[in-house]
């Protein structure tokens, strides 16, 4: 059965039609309805504020409706749509790999602030996903050699895509954490680990549904991945080097006591733009 009349078929009418679907299920229904119009049509915003009454055609109208739907049902736009931006660069997903985060953009505004433009050194991302950190340190420092890695071979080959798209220059290894980089030492490690507890309730339920368990959970206590990262980092850096890692809200006291306790110094705890206490870096002794 056609959810539509002919008569509903211009821009302006699907877009009001989404508002009213999408009311008390999305906090920006009107600017979900226009970007899953966007989408659905090809067409820009620009092109679509001009021409509020252009004609919709039937498939683009379902392709919207279908949108529409999923949005409904609490999918991450960015999940729908298949493409996020971070640090201005468009971001493809699929789906092995986490939406990057706004609040990661502090992890990578600290790394930066950390390696110096114009020097060669060599930085790893951990876990790397989509390949967000990687891709921002990557347009940012283009004569860092940066190395990425992660466990899921999916979400690896779209971080690929992505560079290559992007024309960015990083080397790829598939791997358990440091597994890849037996012998490596590097100036410059950042991770954004998995850090959520396997019994978060914010878990059953809203946009965490849709994205790969993999990239969120960090066992009972949400800090297993991290252990592992701060026990071998310093096996890893070059003496003098930096390490940030990304964690949740509650951890970095934790993270803190667990970055001395394997020698680390200069132990710094950052806030996001939330003020919520989410990056801590630390230095390999010289
Ligand atoms: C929170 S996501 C971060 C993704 C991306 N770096 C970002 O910030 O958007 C964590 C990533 O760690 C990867 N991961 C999980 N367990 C891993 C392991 N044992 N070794 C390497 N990577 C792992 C996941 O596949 C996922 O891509």
């Amino acid at each position: 059965m056609r959810r539509w009349a002919v008569t509903e078929l211009t821009a302006a009418a699907l877009v009001q039609r989404g508002i009213t679907q999408l009311t008390g299920r999305s906090d920006s229904p009107r600017r979900d309805a226009e970007v899953l119009l966007q989408a659905a049509c090809g067409i820009d915003r620009t092109a679509l504020a001009k021409n509020p009454d252009c004609s919709i055609d039937v498939a683009a109208a379902d392709a919207y409706f279908d949108f529409l739907n999923r949005r409904y049902n609490h999918e991450p736009i960015a999940c729908i749509l298949g493409h996020k931006e971070f640090w201005s660069l468009d971001i493809e997903l699929n789906a092995s790999t986490l939406v990057p985060r706004p609040e990661t953009e502090l992890l990578v505004e600290t790394a930066l602030e950390a390696i110096p433009a114009g020097i060669a050194i060599e930085i790893a991302d951990l876990g790397t996903g989509s390949g967000a950190i990687a891709l921002a340190l990557a347009a940012e420092r283009p004569l860092a050699r940066i190395t990425a890695t992660d466990i899921n071979p999916d979400a690896l080959a779209q971080a690929r895509d992505n560079a290559s798209r992007l024309g960015l220059a990083i080397h790829f290894e598939e791997g358990d954490w440091f597994g890849p980089l037996a012998g490596r030492r590097f100036d410059v490690i950042v991770s954004n680990p998995p850090y959520v507890r396997d019994d978060d309730p914010l878990l059953q339920t809203g946009p965490a549904l849709f994205e790969p368990p993999l990239a969120l959970f960090g066992g009972q206590d949400g800090l297993a991945c991290i252990r592992t990262l701060c026990t071998s980092v310093k096996d890893h850096l070059n003496p003098g080097g930096f390490f940030a890692l990304e964690h949740g809200h509650d951890q970095q006291d934790a993270v803190k006591a667990l970055l001395s306790e394997k020698g680390l110094e200069s132990i710094v705890g950052l806030k996001d733009l939330a003020g919520h206490p989410r990056v801590t870096t630390a230095r390999m002794p010289r």
